[in-house]
């Protein structure tokens, strides 16, 4: 664990309360940081294809920058388990404490440090670097195995359910919406296993993006009016529905999702983890129940939401998302990273 020296006082808003006490406050502008230098560092290696040295840079970045926090962070969705990742694992403790003794919160942490790794390594559109963390026991623990998801915007609340049939949630969608279902857009990962969902989607008119790789950000798309998205089906990774979820939560939109437990292996994981009903529907709300809910993503290439990594001769430009749940807090920031000359000038857009 690292020792910080305290730069800030306990009480920048002059209210009586301790460093900590807000995470949202507190933490999110530190987080971006975390995300925003990932973003940059892997954004070097966009398009050599290498996906796991572009992982690796993320991942050792993100590790480094959020050891430099003041708080307990336990990683609860990382890279994997010990065994397999050598950092940002499973259970890996992060942060720094204050040398003057105060408390630092508890903060539970779940990381993907690039999500579309292939995206990033291919220089193909919408790679982030992403993280949510809340109190401790606010994002579930999600075991490394695919969920079936579907995302939906503010307007269609509970106007979708997993186990109906495809024609009928595009149809309620639709209503909500108050267009025809020809006019939705939803987004599906382009693979084998979709093939009923996207014949099913076509067979009711809609228009379908299939995409490679990266529902997370098609996730959070869905939850933003105006981007073009109106619903993100299909299955993905669990970890990243997690991690979805406490974006969807601070969004205000809808998500639903369950776990796909179809290997004996599985089956024992989940025991072990505690999850008795495989087939248990979870809300945004359980998988991300935090009070406190950050979000920060950068984008590392460009997306429907985030602008890649820019570089240029004076520096670096980012284009992040911060989100916060309690405090209600959107925030789309465009960070630009001076280098370090005599001559620097700063150029608007
Ligand atoms: P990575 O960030 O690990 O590259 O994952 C990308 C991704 O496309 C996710 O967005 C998605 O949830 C998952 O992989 C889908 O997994 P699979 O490629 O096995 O279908």
């Amino acid at each position: 664990m690292a020792i910080e020296v305290r730069t800030e006082t306990a009480n920048p808003d002059n209210k009586a309360r301790s460093f900590g006490e807000n995470i949202e406050s507190d933490l999110a502008p530190k987080f971006i940081r975390v995300v925003e230098n990932a973003a940059v560092a892997c954004a070097r290696t966009m398009g050599r294809g290498e996906r796991e040295l572009s992982d690796k840079v993320a991942t050792e970045s993100m590790r480094m920058t959020m050891d430099s926090i003041p708080m307990r962070g336990t990683i609860v969705i990382g890279e994997g388990e010990r065994d397999e990742a050598p950092m940002l694992y499973i259970g890996e403790k992060l942060g720094a404490e204050f040398r003057d003794g105060t408390e630092v919160p508890e903060v539970d942490i779940a990381v993907d440090p690039l999500e579309g790794t292939n995206l990033c390594a291919t220089g193909a559109a919408g790679s982030i670097t992403v993280l949510a963390a809340s109190e401790a026991g606010g994002l579930l623990h999600a075991p490394d195995c695919y969920m079936e998801k579907i995302v939906v915007g503010p307007s269609c609340k509970g106007a979708v359910d997993l186990d109906a049939p495809v024609a009928e949630n595009l149809l309620n969608i639709a209503k909500q919406l108050e267009r025809n279902v020809q006019d939705l857009v939803v987004v599906v990962l382009d693979r084998p296993r979709h093939k009923q969902l996207i014949d099913d989607i076509r067979a009711a008119g809609a228009r379908i993006r299939l995409i490679s790789d990266g529902d997370l950000s098609a996730g959070i798309a869905a939850a933003v009016i105006g981007t073009g998205v109106h619903a993100v089906m299909g299955s993905g990774g669990a970890p990243e529905g997690v991690i979805t979820a406490a974006a969807v939560r601070c969004l205000n939109g809808y998500m639903l999702g369950r776990l796909v437990i179809n290997k004996p292996e599985l089956e024992e994981r989940i025991a072990r983890m505690g999850i008795r009903d495989k087939n248990k529907v979870y809300r945004a709300e359980d998988l991300a129940p935090g009070n406190q809910i950050i979000f920060a993503a950068t984008g590392v290439t460009d997306g429907a939401l985030l602008k890649g990594v820019r570089f240029f001769g004076e520096g670096t430009r980012t284009s992040s998302i911060v989100l916060t749940l309690m405090t209600g807090k959107v925030r789309f920031i465009e960070s630009i990273h001076l280098a370090k000359k005599a001559d620097v000038k700063v150029r608007f857009a």
